[in-house]
């Protein structure tokens, strides 16, 4: 399973790439905007300091408006994925952008049926909110499960990346349903490898150490 970062925070991106933990990073208006950066600069820098696909979001909501974004963003580097919402004209952007090879990850799915249509639109990723629809009172990994039953069932290439990820649990449902990515929020990633029981483990082993002869 791939792991992406949710953040724009490069301190946060340095320190767990040093664990070999990140795959790609996706982002969006609203964790752009926590970083009082420019958006073309923040995202360039991120585009350096990984690999895999970088997510930078259009915000334009016409489909005109949302290719000259995607134009200019697409030339900023080689792995960076454009974000299209999942409306009607971002799935027409999306529908024209796969068709001159430009990746674009379709952003705000809650449904099997948006994320069947985008990936059939040509979304070379798409995102399902698992989060969001748990806030509601729904069911956000079965809408993953589904996803995936669906993608699997018409061999579809587009990839899941297993989205709005809170919890431990949502990063280890995603996993069993065979999501192909989560994207993990940087700040609450560093939790998710911890467990009170290690602790415990460590210390145990450290005061039982004592007693060991040091020859
Ligand atoms: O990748 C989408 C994600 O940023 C949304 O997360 O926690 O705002 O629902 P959240």
């Amino acid at each position: 399973m791939k792991f992406f970062l949710d953040t724009a925070n490069v301190k946060e991106i340095e320190r767990i790439n040093r664990l070999g933990l990140v795959d790609g990073i996706t982002t969006n208006p609203s964790i752009i905007a926590k970083e009082g950066r420019g958006f073309k600069e923040v995202i360039q820098e991120i585009c350096g300091m990984v690999k895999g696909p970088v997510s930078a979001e259009v915000v334009g909501l016409s489909v005109g408006e949302m290719l000259e974004e995607a134009h200019a963003i697409a030339e900023w580097a080689d792995n960076v994925v454009i974000k299209l919402p999942m409306t009607e004209n971002g799935l027409e952007a999306c529908n024209r952008l796969s068709q001159e090879g430009i990746k674009t990850n379709v952003t705000l799915v809650f449904s099997a049926a948006q994320g069947l249509m985008a990936a059939k639109a040509g979304a070379a990723y798409i995102s399902p909110f698992v989060g969001r629809l748990d806030d509601i009172g729904a069911d956000g990994l079965q809408l993953v499960r589904d996803l995936k039953t669906i993608l699997i069932n018409y061999s579809y290439k587009t990839e899941i990346i297993t989205a709005s990820v809170r919890t431990l649990s949502h990063l280890a449902e995603a996993a069993l349903a065979g999501a192909d990515i989560a994207t993990i929020p940087g700040s609450a990633l560093p939790s998710m490898w911890k467990h009170p029981l290690t602790d415990i483990g460590i210390e145990k082993f450290l005061k039982d150490w004592e007693s060991v002869p040091k020859l």
